[in-house]
């Protein structure tokens, strides 16, 4: 299917990035809000991003003018009776987004795409406000959406295969890296985070280090800022709605810290309002030293590189097993979606297993597990993959072939 035009709904944080990747491929995108203010502030992104741009000598003013004329702003669906494909970055409440899809699914041509944005929720149940669920997707981009790369790309239950490659198409045609996910919570990459960000947060909470300690500790491992820095820019009050929501979905290995609470009910919210693990501004992080020293330092507790990033890879083990993306899709999203590393080198969980050998991680799993308890028990597919003498590197073949 050829794509002439498209819409994004929703001109928040995320919309308005969207609308201008989709400008500067040089397609003609409406970008519609309820919110005239929205609207406005989406307006200013794109014209923002692109003067940065023009700045660095990377466009002319003329260039930029004329993709910003791509954008029309609207607060009405009029325009959207030729648009190919819309994504919705509406805010993420199952009730409004089912509304949005179901006035999309009236306006729109009966071959157009509906792509969501969500972060979690089901597309498939999304897809069922619609009459058209074979052409209702998931297309989950980052923030900010004009400088990540990854797009996760999720089917439906019944999304068709032609919808899937027409996403797939138009999200390279954006110059974005597309990685098809099947439909679970946390679709991929904040699925690994997630165990990885709560181990960290365990550690911190037990006074087994600072966080300026284990930050250091994750750099310097190859993630390109660690956990702390992270979550401060993720929003703490978003870690923990998301650690509880994948608590629910998959159980114990996924309980997430109780100072995530603690933290919110504190108003340390993140970098948004000048507190969270750290102070920004006037703000210290003294309260959440006070904090771990109110929780007391736990003496089984201990902090190891391994505690922390552990989680993530057999998260990514477990992801494989249930064949949630292939084995080079999963280290390709990892590495797009959080730029991490290994030894320098551009890898993922599963090329990092390989490296460190499956039976090592494997047997450092079971002492964790013996420490920790069940965040720590190994992925089947990994038990399996050491019976097998598929260790990794050393043996040629693990989650990878090695010549
Ligand atoms: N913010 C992020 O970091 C991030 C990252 C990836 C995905 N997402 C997902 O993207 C989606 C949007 O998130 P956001 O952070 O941009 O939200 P946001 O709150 O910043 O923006 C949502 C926008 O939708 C508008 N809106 C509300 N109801 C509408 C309707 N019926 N029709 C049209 N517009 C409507 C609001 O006025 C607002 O401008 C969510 O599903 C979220 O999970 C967000």
């Amino acid at each position: 299917m050829y794509i002439f035009k498209a819409a994004v709904v929703g001109a928040g944080t995320m919309g308005g990035g969207l609308a201008q990747v989709i400008s500067f491929s040089g397609l003609p995108v409406v970008l519609k809000d309820v919110d005239q203010k929205m609207l406005d502030k989406g307006m200013e992104t794109i014209r923002k991003i692109y003067q940065s741009r023009v700045e660095k000598g990377k466009m002319s003013a003329g260039e930029m003018e004329s993709k910003m004329a791509l954008v029309e702003p609207t607060l009405t669906y009029d325009g959207f009776s030729d648009v190919d494909i819309v994504i919705e970055a509406v805010p993420e409440k199952m009730k409004i987004k089912k509304q949005v899809l179901a006035d999309l699914d009236a306006v729109l041509p009966e071959t157009a795409i509906i792509a969501s944005n969500t972060s979690a929720l089901s597309i498939s149940e999304m897809a069922a406000a619609t009459k058209r669920p074979s052409k209702v997707v998931g297309m989950h981009f980052f923030n900010p959406a004009h400088v990540m790369k990854l797009v996760e790309i999720i089917p439906g239950l019944e999304t068709s295969q032609e919808t899937l490659d027409d996403v797939v198409a138009f999200a390279e045609s954006l110059r974005k890296i597309a990685v098809v996910v099947q439909e679970c919570p946390g679709f991929l990459v904040n699925r690994l985070l997630m165990p990885y960000l709560n181990e960290a947060t365990y550690c911190l909470q037990e006074g087994a280090a600072t966080a300026t300690e284990i930050d250091a500790a994750v750099v310097e491992f190859g993630m390109p800022m660690g956990p702390f820095t992270l979550m401060d820019m993720l929003g703490i009050d978003v870690c923990q709605y998301v650690g509880d929501y994948l608590y629910d979905e998959y159980g114990l290995r996924m309980a997430p810290a109780p100072f995530f609470y603690k933290l919110v009910e504190a108003g340390r919210l993140g970098e948004k309002n000048g507190k969270g693990f750290y102070g920004y501004g006037g703000e210290t992080d003294e309260p959440v030293k006070a904090l771990i020293a109110a929780h007391g330092r736990d003496p089984k507790s201990e902090f190891t590189i391994e505690r922390v990033m552990y989680p993530m890879i057999n998260e990514a083990i477990i992801a494989l097993q249930e064949h949630i993306s292939a084995g080079n899709d999963v280290d390709m999203a990892m590495i797009a979606g959080t730029g991490m590393t290994y030894h320098g080198d551009r890898k993922g969980p599963l090329a990092i297993a390989d490296e460190i050998g499956l039976d090592v991680l494997l047997s450092g799993m079971e002492k964790l597990f013996a420490q920790y308890g069940e965040r720590f028990r190994p992925a089947r597919l990994l038990r399996t993959k050491v019976r097998a003498g598929h260790l990794g590197v050393k043996a040629h073949r693990g989650f990878h072939e090695y010549a």
